[in-house]
């Protein structure tokens, strides 16, 4: 395995070759000077590490940024033959665009982000209300719109068609086919990074989102902020994850200081509710009802008021996301914040959580359905105290950087496999295990409300199979070491063998399994020799099993 370590400096050729395929330069008339539009097509530098690079930027002002972005965005449903160049010229009467794509999700879409916001409320004026012949529209002024064809000369042949950016995972074959050629375990950790990681126009269209729901949500709250959080922000979020997010009226709540100089207080009429958790749920009611019954592309939605934090549950169906919507969720955003400090300290934090929660995946310890199962968050804590608490600590010396992150998701297994769980909980506010504050069977302290255990719904039955799994899997990662791998073989070796679905045989795997049959037959032969010749039973044992042997 000459090139172990290499992976960690290098850039896969497919998937900047997809990027460079999916940006769409802007004809230079378009879009605004001085932006980040105007070098469309090259590289632009990341704003929240959603590419395999370290962030720079601290979290809140990456936050401001993509909010402020996505206020100048609409998201538009057109049909999918449209002429690219004469759809930007129409749309640039209302002022230069900074940027566009087109993605796919029950029809074919655009995301268009105008220089200025004044251009959406010209293009909006421009709108109109549809006329229905059968049923009757809500009338409804939002930032998603819908673009009809007047005229044929606008439409192109299919062959001719837009571009589309990519919004959902790889196929199991072509991941599989991807790690297989990969060089090493290392680059393997790397490569799954980069083909699920979120991708520039899946963040994009993750607060363009929060900033649609925000404008309905605005109508109850003027001055309501809906902002992201979790695998969303985090830069832990693999293509799919759902888009967590929170209605925060703190903007409204908070005091102004400034225009409340002098010797009068001025305070706005409200009605009082006996405590927080009923004025959360009466808020989230509310907005549920308007989603629900005036909300663009807003299906199926479930208002889950009684849940510990509750939330509202929905698809937006134009973007293709799952959304959670709670309220008062600032604590949440900080754990976002830690996660997003954590992934951007070492890029080996990102490619370890991403394998582990692949692995995860892969093998049913986690699931999209909320039950008695691990979650991604308690796997990404996982992977950060064990980081913690590995020796040497994270940040090793040039010489042991070379095999480092291979064996780091070896001893990620090991770890967690032979970690006491029954005694011990995991606190990375400290870097340290305590005891055990109750009888849960995985105990992982919030690291921000530390009365609560973040994994509280995980039964003894998920932990036992998740700690099966670990030293399964460190089993296997132990075999690659003694082992060079093919590159060119089919055979599914290092990580694409701990990805296998349950039940596919791993040739490793039933190597040992193999191993333990042939104990298994000898010991039977054993007991039945021992049997016919009466001798004493351990003695015999022994006596026949190194005949056998
Ligand atoms: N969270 C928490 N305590 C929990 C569960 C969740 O504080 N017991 C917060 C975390 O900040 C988490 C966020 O809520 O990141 C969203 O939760 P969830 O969607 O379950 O996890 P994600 O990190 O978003 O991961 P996924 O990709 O699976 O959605
Ligand atoms: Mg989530």
């Amino acid at each position: 395995m000459a090139a172990r370590g290499v992976g960690l400096l290098t850039r896969l050729p497919l998937h900047s070759q997809r990027r460079s395929r999916v940006q769409r330069s802007i004809p230079r008339h378009f879009s605004c000077p001085g932006t980040v539009a105007a070098n469309f097509g090259s590289e632009e530098q990341p704003l929240d590490g959603s590419e395999d690079k370290i962030p720079k930027k601290r979290f809140s002002e990456v936050q401001k940024e993509r909010r402020e972005q996505a206020q100048r965005t609409v998201l538009i449903h057109c049909p999918n033959n449209i002429n690219e160049k004469k759809f930007l010229k129409y749309l640039s009467q209302h002022g230069p665009i900074n940027k566009h794509f087109f993605y796919e999700s029950f029809g074919f879409y655009a995301v268009v982000e105008f220089c200025q916001k004044d251009s959406v409320n010209s293009l909006q004026s421009e709108a109109h209300t549809p006329n229905m012949s059968t049923e009757s529209a809500i009338p409804f002024k939002s930032r998603f719109l819908n673009l009809k064809l007047k005229n044929l000369s606008n439409k192109i042949p299919e062959q001719l068609c837009a571009q589309t950016s990519n919004q959902s995972p790889p196929s199991s074959k072509k991941l599989f086919e991807l790690l297989n050629y990969a060089e090493s375990i290392d680059d393997q950790l790397h490569t799954l990074l980069k083909t699920f990681q979120l991708t520039e126009e899946n963040v994009r269209l993750r607060h363009l989102t929060c900033s649609l729901i925000e404008d309905i949500a605005a109508a109850y709250f003027p001055g309501c902020v809906i902002r992201p959080f979790g695998s969303s922000v985090n830069t832990f979020g693999k293509l799919g994850c759902d888009l967590d997010m929170f209605l925060d009226l703190d903007e409204i709540r908070k005091p102004n200081v400034h225009k409340n100089a002098g010797n009068f207080l001025m305070e706005f009429q409200v009605k009082n509710v006996p405590s927080e958790r009923i004025a959360t749920q009466k808020i989230l009611s509310v907005i549920g009802e308007c989603l629900d019954n005036f909300g663009p592309g807003c299906v199926g939605v479930q208002k889950i008021l009684n849940a510990r934090c509750p939330l509202v549950r929905f698809s937006h169906q134009a973007s293709g996301f799952q959304c959670d919507l709670t309220t008062n969720n600032s604590i949440a955003l900080k754990s976002s914040e830690l996660l997003y400090i954590y992934g951007s300290l070492d890029s080996r934090v990102r490619a370890l959580v991403f394998s582990v929660r692949c692995w995860a995946r892969a093998h049913s310890l986690t699931s999209s359905i909320p039950g008695a199962w691990i979650t991604n968050f308690s796997l990404t804590v996982m992977v950060i105290f064990f980081l913690q608490r590995r020796s040497p600590p994270i940040l090793p010396t040039l010489d042991s950087l070379k095999s480092l992150a291979e064996l780091l998701l070896k001893e990620f297994f090991e770890y967690f496999g032979n970690f006491a769980f029954n005694k011990n909980s995991i606190n990375i506010r400290q870097g340290r295990e305590q005891n055990k504050p109750d009888s849960s069977p995985l105990h992982i302290q919030n690291p921000f409300e530390t009365s609560l255990n973040i994994s509280k719904n995980v039964s003894q039955s998920q932990l036992q199979k998740f700690v099966d799994l670990a030293r399964d899997s460190a089993w296997i990662l132990e075999q690659e070491d003694k082992g060079q791998p093919s590159p060119s073989s089919k055979q599914p070796w290092g990580l694409a063998a701990l990805l296998l679905p349950p039940g596919t045989a791993y040739p490793s795997l039933s190597k040992k399994k193999k191993k333990l049959m042939s104990e298994k037959v000898k010991g039977l032969l054993a007991s039945i020799k021992s049997s016919s010749t009466d001798i004493s039973k351990g003695t015999h044992g022994k006596r026949a099993i190194s005949t056998q042997a």
